[in-house]
């Protein structure tokens, strides 16, 4: 069973009321350690990539390295290409396996973000995936997408529009979170997850995770937010862990790259294990 598509493990999560979390892995090893977290809570799970990640591997190689990973893999599990703003990526992932994918064209403006998002539905859907839409930038840089300029909502009128002329399955709000750490704790208006859900009955994507607290997940979580991602927690765990490790093995001057990948492993593990408790998808895998 493992690979789901977006729809039938978001559907779930919005109707039950819990977070399906969304990793942005970047290599085999986060990879493993999120599946492995995954089957341990018994998890439904989205691995993400950045296209950043895509164009290191490659296409192929890292859709070879999922397949291969995730092949026995008893949990759900979706892949989906996280913040793209060329239609041409979308298309070679959508074309070499990628299940679901975020068209990010919030640079354009509405009217024409509306129509290529469309076009993006239409083409992912004979490929029987799914479509996160966004019309409002996502505060703060990641993988060499996005600005640091605060992002401009659009009024409800437009994203319902936007949402309901489209036929997206999913949609990011700018709600006052931004990728990477916050300076200070975040003001979040979740008014607008619940406004935007009462008009769409879609489920809502929350970008910018890291940083936020619990009781700020649950309650965006309670109120539509059904898929939730974590990428800056992943990458300064995967490379804290890494650090703390490196600065022992130099101290004992023992040298073994598998201890190594253990310990990043179990890290990531952790991080992921109580990111999935959180947002109560421990136990909700079918
Ligand atoms: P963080 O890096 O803040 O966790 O945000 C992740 C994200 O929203 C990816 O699109």
């Amino acid at each position: 069973m493992p690979v789901v598509s977006l729809k039938d493990t978001l559907d779930r999560a919005f109707a039950q009321r819990f977070g399906v979390p969304a990793f942005n892995i970047i290599n085999d090893l986060t990879i493993d350690a999120v599946l492995a977290a995954a089957v341990r809570e018994k998890s439904p799970v989205i691995l993400q990539t950045s296209v950043k990640t895509v164009m290191m591997y490659g296409r192929d190689q890292l859709f070879g390295i999922f397949a291969a990973l995730v092949r026995d893999v008893p949990v759900p599990v979706t892949l989906h290409l996280d913040h793209c703003p060329q239609r041409s990526v979308i298309t070679d992932c959508l074309d070499g396996g990628w299940n679901s994918v975020l068209f990010d064209a919030h640079e354009l403006d509405v009217a024409e973000n509306l129509i290529q998002t469309t076009e993006v539905v239409k083409e992912a859907a004979a490929h029987g995936a799914h479509v996160e839409g966004e019309i409002e930038g996502i505060q703060g840089v990641e993988d060499g997408v996005g600005s640091d300029s605060a992002s401009v909502q659009q009024s409800l009128d437009v994203a319902v529009d936007f949402i309901e002329r489209t036929g997206v399955h999913c949609f990011a709000p700018a709600i006052g979170n931004a990728h990477g750490q916050y300076k200070a704790a975040p003001v979040l208006d979740h008014q607008r997850v619940t406004d935007l859900v009462e008009a769409t009955g879609i489920p809502m994507a929350l970008h910018g995770g890291t940083g936020m607290s619990a009781e700020q997940f649950q309650d965006l979580i309670a109120r539509g937010c059904a898929k939730v991602n974590i990428s800056t927690a992943l990458k300064e765990c995967y490379m804290k862990s890494s650090l703390e490790f490196l600065r022992g093995a130099e101290e004992k001057r023992k040298w073994d790259p598998p201890s190594l990948f253990k310990a990043q492993t179990a890290a990531v593990t952790d991080m992921a294990r109580e990111h999935m408790r959180i947002f109560g998808s421990s136990g909700r895998a079918w």
